[in-house]
């Protein structure tokens, strides 16, 4: 059976195919119709996925009519689902049970605990799952208005960003801030993890002191602070009431990589899928749906480029102009470029990150990401796990002989890979490692400023007409 995974009217609309447990695709609506976050799956992405098989049935990651009744609790009801294909029945899962089966049938643990925390879906908000034996069962949910994402998003507003998309801004920020400044007033408004101050949907409406610049830093930094501590104590929580040794962590607020690294505390092992908000949703309700794991190959899902990982091209134009556009095989599901939409440079100079940041146009503050050989990660920062999704930051070891992959605060965001995940990637880094004696390379995503990454061959002649500078397919 053919199951076609459906998300959208939220942010980052997507779909998905899968065919007996193997996933055919997996693709963002924003890839295609280049609205950054875009709210509705367009043609062009389902003709993309229907190239691979004409689905029998349509699994929704929502429960319309109770997104509804939440809607209308919160003053507004204009809302519908609007996707459908004639013909083709669908069935609808609550939200936060997309998120579990998104995490736990793509994951490689039969007994786990699940846990999804985002900023509001139907009424959930944060839930306690158990995975065992192929079945999902809940055991623990904090509901509407409290929200460890509401939350986050609030504060994002407060400092001037776009709350819903710019909270990862408001991470990177708070390497710069004092957390102490303004943590008291925080933490208040989030004192335990089940009861917050007020409903933070409608924004922060009572604060009282002048934001300043340095200010928003320092805001930011007690936020994520406040966040971290509040996060720790229901993973605590988690575990204290199901007894898992494994955990797999989903929902938007999965991609806080500066506060998943202190779950390792906690659990033996940790599995956030790739693409662990709304968008990996579809793939969530399809595997819902199927009812039992999936094979997980890796992110690289969606629109086909077709080429071999050009490995030598990669690594020539990287020793003579140290910065190189990649754009090959299949895109990446998930908000990060992880090789085959991405940007690779030489980090061993700090002048590199000012370079990638004229080319990208974005705030200066903001650190880059290394890709570093698995074998040698444990060497070059603190870490003895995995992370070939970058959902971790870390500790840099080197940082003298990396600075280009090195925030402010002494750490990098850092994805590892090895020869089996990625050979071609790998291919790349074990090259520039043989040549300099460094397994790293910086990794940022291939975009337009102000777009989504590139996903297809109209993107590439766009951008080496606006670059004068071609990528290599
Ligand atoms: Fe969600």
């Amino acid at each position: 059976m053919i199951i076609l995974g459906i998300n959208e009217t939220s942010h980052d609309a997507s779909v998905s195919l899968i065919e007996n447990g193997n996933i055919l695709f997996a693709g963002h609506a924003e890839r295609y119709s280049k609205i950054k976050n875009d709210w509705y799956i367009n043609k062009d992405l389902i003709n993309d996925a229907l190239q691979y098989g004409k689905p029998d049935k349509i699994a929704y990651y929502e429960k319309p009519y109770l997104k509804k009744s939440r809607l209308m609790f919160g003053g507004s009801s204009d809302w519908k689902p609007k996707f459908d294909i004639e013909h083709i029945s669908r069935i609808n899962f609550k939200h936060h049970y997309s998120h579990a089966a998104a995490g736990y049938f793509t994951s490689n643990f039969d007994d786990a605990v699940i846990v999804v925390i985002d900023a509001i879906g139907e009424w959930n908000t944060s839930t306690i799952w158990t995975g065992e034996n192929n079945k999902i069962k809940q055991r623990y949910s904090i509901n509407y208005p409290t929200s460890f994402g509401l939350f986050y998003s609030a504060f994002t507003k407060l400092i001037g960003l776009k709350p819903n998309e710019e909270e990862y801004i408001l991470m990177g920020m708070a390497a710069y801030g004092d957390p102490n400044k303004y943590f008291k007033e925080i933490n208040d408004y989030f004192p335990v993890f089940d009861r917050q101050k007020y409903n933070f949907h409608r924004g922060i409406n009572d604060w009282q002191n002048i934001i300043l610049e340095q200010d928003k830093f320092d805001i930011a930094a007690a936020v994520q602070k406040v966040y971290e501590n509040r996060l720790f104590e229901f993973m605590i929580y988690a575990k204290k009431i199901t007894k898992k040794q494994n955990l797999v962590f989903m929902g938007g607020c999965a991609l806080n990589c500066s506060a998943n690294t202190k779950l390792w505390e906690l659990f033996n092992d940790i599995w956030i899928m790739p693409n662990p908000g709304d968008a990996g949703s579809s793939l969530g309700a399809a595997a819902a749906l199927y009812g039992s794991h999936l094979n997980w190959s890796g992110p690289y899902l969606g629109h086909e480029l077709g080429s071999k990982y050009p490995v030598i091209e990669i690594f020539n134009e990287l020793k003579k102009n140290k910065i190189v556009a990649v754009a090959t095989g299949r895109a990446e599901y998930g908000p990060r470029a992880l090789g085959n939409r991405s940007i690779l440079a030489d980090p061993r100079e700090a002048s590199i990150k000012d370079e990638v940041n004229k080319i990208k146009k974005r705030e200066l503050f903001r650190p880059f990401a290394p890709v570093v050989m698995e074998e040698h990660a444990s060497k070059w920062f603190d870490m003895d796990f995995t992370s070939p999704y970058m959902q971790y930051t870390v500790k840099c070891l080197k940082p003298k002989q990396i600075p280009a992959v090195v925030h402010v605060d002494g750490t990098s965001r850092v994805q590892t890979v090895n020869r089996y995940q990625h050979p071609g990637l790998w291919g790349v880094l074990n090259k520039f490692y043989l040549e300099t004696g460094v397994p790293v390379l910086l990794n940022t995503s291939l975009n337009i400023k102000g777009q989504p990454l590139l996903n297809d061959e109209q993107d590439i002649l766009k951008w080496n007409l606006l670059y004068n500078k071609n990528i290599i397919v």
